[in-house]
């Protein structure tokens, strides 16, 4: 298993010197299939959009704006699986620079960043595709990939060396993001009706992984036959999602739909990943989601990931475990259910439905 994960299949072609080479037809590498083409969309509802939930006043216990509040984010939690937050705590500032100095990033020299060039093996650093099914339809983006924590997995020398400041930048970033996450996996906690610090226990603690993925989806010439990135559910435990203020693209799956997502001022979106599917017992559900590009402009997005430790098993919660809703999950790691996705690449939500198995009831 782990040999077939040293090397890629085929020579890595990054998407941003396809876009830039100026092609006015995609390869056939980046040509979907037509059910997963972004037209198989029926009629969007223009004015749909994820809930949007303002975090102000959340921090004084039981006032009448925080049980709302809390009751906000429960619906959005059971109804959508995703959210923005505003008012979340991390300087706006802070994060207009964490992108922007990503967005210099990917536009460096080509030379510069291959220097950084990733294997399937750990992903870590710069990247053109998920999975090593040799002959894949690939998605029509760049990203680069790296850990935050746990310290032991903490490597300088795979973040960018510029621009100069990147490092740092990515450290202050990470910083705000952890605190934001345990934040958030309070008030899951607390809407799941354990007590306030349960979720985080089940994760390790303060052992906690951390990763971050940003996202680069360069202008698209025929942006009607592809996507950025494939239909998928996040396999982590939280992904709190920076995007690009300017450019739409997310598109969460709701019902029969997809909903594109239309980023409010200085938000982040929150979505619900694999793990907490199973910690909770399916009370709370990752949601499918996928990124459409464009002719007109690139879009850069950063997706931080917080994620459980990655060696402890995770299975149903006990307490939201019973006679009428028995445990739908028998007890994995991170590392082993990540295995899966390190192959086979975004693969909508088969991976989590893989698991249900009568045997662990
Ligand atoms: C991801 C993801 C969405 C985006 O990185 O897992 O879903 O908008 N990104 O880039
Ligand atoms: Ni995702």
């Amino acid at each position: 298993m782990m040999n077939s994960l040293q090397d890629w299949p085929e020579p890595i072609v990054r998407v941003q010197s396809l876009s830039e080479s100026g092609l006015s037809m995609i390869p056939d590498r980046y040509v979907k299939p037509l059910s997963d083409r972004p037209s198989s969309n029926r009629p969007e509802n223009g004015d749909a959009n994820i809930p949007i939930i303002d975090l102000t006043g959340l921090t004084d216990d039981e006032t009448e704006l925080s049980r709302s509040t809390m009751d906000r984010i429960s619906s959005a939690c059971r109804d959508w699986g995703f959210f923005q937050v505003v008012n979340h705590g991390v300087s706006p500032g802070l994060m207009d620079q964490a992108r922007e100095t990503w967005r210099s990033f990917f536009h460096l020299p080509m030379e510069i960043k291959q220097a950084y060039a990733n294997s399937p093996k750990t992903y870590e650093g710069y990247g053109s595709r998920l999975g090593i099914e040799k002959g894949a339809i690939l998605d029509w983006s760049d990203y680069y990939y790296l850990h935050y924590l746990p310290l032991t997995l903490k490597d300088y020398n795979k973040w960018p060396g510029s621009p100069d400041y990147c490092r740092e930048v990515i450290d202050e970033y990470g910083k705000e993001l952890v605190k934001l996450g345990g934040r958030i996996m309070k008030f899951l906690s607390i809407n799941l009706g354990l007590d306030e610090s349960h979720l985080q226990n089940a994760f390790g603690g303060e052992n906690i992984g951390a990763c971050v993925r940003v996202n680069f989806y360069p202008k698209c010439p025929q942006p009607d036959l592809t996507l950025g990135l494939s239909s998928h559910s996040d396999p982590g435990g939280l992904t709190i999602l920076l995007p690009d203020p300017e450019v739409p693209g997310l598109q969460v799956r709701k019902d029969d739909r997809w909903i594109t997502v239309k980023p409010a001022r200085h938000a982040f979106i929150v979505n619900i990943g694999d793990q907490i599917q199973v910690l909770s017992n399916a009370n709370y559900k990752s949601v499918e989601h996928r990124v459409i590009v464009n002719s007109g402009v690139e879009r850069l997005s950063l997706a931080f990931f917080y994620n459980p430790k990655s060696d402890i098993p995770i299975k149903p919660i006990r307490e939201l475990v019973s006679a009428d809703k028995p445990a739908l999950y028998p007890p994995m790691t991170f590392d082993e259910y990540r295995l899966f996705i390190r192959l086979n690449g975004p693969k909508g939500k088969s991976q989590v439905e893989s698991l249900k198995s009568p045997r662990c009831h």
